[in-house]
């Protein structure tokens, strides 16, 4: 799980581009949000567990701990409207102070290379952080489509093309797992901080590699395993009760799955290259940072802890969470007293082939 962040049956025609508004346009596409049930998500198995030990947070089983299967925790009903929900109600002020998600957005642009006249598909766009770069860079000649599940998202990144004048991109409020756009459509397809989020990765990169023109390329970011030891200490409190937290980071704990979800995606040559961050939640004394970090675990759907554990053992699960996450946030506390851990995002492009 990445906070700062997985196709199911019946795809349908969310985003028609031939049903276009116009430049600049937002289409609302609110029956996107659709449920999807929790039967074909990404399995989390034990690289999940790795990934965990790897950031030296987790701790040897002991004798009595249970060695056989972890038994997936479900993701909350409705996940991709209860990720919605919480983007709406942050894009108001998604960009207030925030230095995070536009240094990733603008080096994923300046990793596409983009060209005058390109057409450029922004895959969960946010407010608007790559496509409106992106729309600057591909010039009157281009255009830049922009998706994203949240209505909140879309409107402010409308605001903002409004207001910088930009008039060759437009955004559709849709779930990208749902859009039907044409084969070959894009020249290339950009997404920064948003892959985690998907239901159905590998199809889904499967995919947006169908949407790319002979040779277009995929440009994305994503955390190498967790991009916060937030997540690490959720999964590892959960897998001492034999639960496994049924989320994307697996995927992406090592350079090789990558390179080889992308192969089996069709693409034809991957160039990876990695960065050490800073996880963006900062300036908070230790026990602050593990009280936030169990809201923030507990908040996104990936883990339904109701469906798995009654009300005493959830609050078991929470003092032992908050032991654990103050004794790792202790390790990264600067002079200042603020926490501050680093983590490594992989910088991804992948081609289709010629
Ligand atoms: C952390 S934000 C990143 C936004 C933007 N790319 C940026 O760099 O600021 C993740 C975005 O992905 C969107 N998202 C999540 N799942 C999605 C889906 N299935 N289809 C489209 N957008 C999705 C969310 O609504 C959210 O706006």
């Amino acid at each position: 799980m990445s906070a700062c962040c997985s196709c199911w049956a019946g795809r349908w025609a969310a985003a028609q581009p031939s049903r276009r508004a116009g430049a600049a346009s937002v289409r609302r596409l609110g029956a996107a949000r659709r449920s999807k049930g929790s039967s074909h998500r990404p399995r989390c198995d034990a690289a999940s567990r790795a990934s965990a030990s790897e950031a030296g947070v987790g701790r040897p089983p002991t004798p009595e701990e249970p060695t056989t299967p972890l038994r997936r925790v479900p993701r909350a009903a409705q996940f991709q409207q209860k990720i919605a929900q919480s983007f709406d109600a942050r894009a108001p002020s998604y960009e207030e102070g925030n230095t995070y998600h536009p240094a990733h957005a603008n080096r994923v642009v300046q990793l596409a290379a983009l060209q005058p006249g390109e057409r450029v598909l922004d895959v969960g766009c946010g407010t608007g952080l790559v496509a409106l770069p992106a729309a600057k860079a591909v010039g009157p000649g281009g255009k830049v489509t922009g998706v994203d599940l949240s209505d909140g998202m879309i409107h402010q990144a409308a605001l903002r093309a409004q207001e910088q004048g930009v008039t060759n991109v437009r955004f559709l409020a849709a779930d990208i797992e749902g859009c039907d756009f044409t084969d070959g459509r894009f020249d290339a397809i950009l997404c920064s901080n948003a892959l985690p989020f998907l239901t159905e990765i590998p199809a889904a990169l499967a995919m947006l590699r169908r949407w790319l023109r002979p040779g277009g390329r995929l440009v994305f970011n994503v955390p190498k395993g967790f991009a916060s030891r937030a997540f690490t200490v959720f999964a590892d409190v959960l897998a001492r009760r034999g639960l496994q937290l049924d989320d994307p980071s697996a995927l992406f704990a090592k350079e090789d799955s990558v390179r080889s979800m992308l192969a089996a995606a069709g693409f034809a040559s991957v160039d990876i290259s990695a960065s050490e961050e800073q996880a963006p939640r900062r300036g908070r004394p230790p026990a602050e940072w593990a009280a936030a970090g169990w809201a923030q675990c507990t908040a996104l759907p990936f883990a339904d802890l109701a469906a798995v554990l009654d009300g005493e053992a959830v609050e078991q699960l929470r003092r032992e969470y908050l032991a654990q996450a103050e004794a790792v946030a202790a390790q990264f506390v600067t002079p200042e007293g603020d926490v501050a851990e680093p983590f490594h995002m992989l910088w991804v492009v992948a081609w289709a082939p010629e």
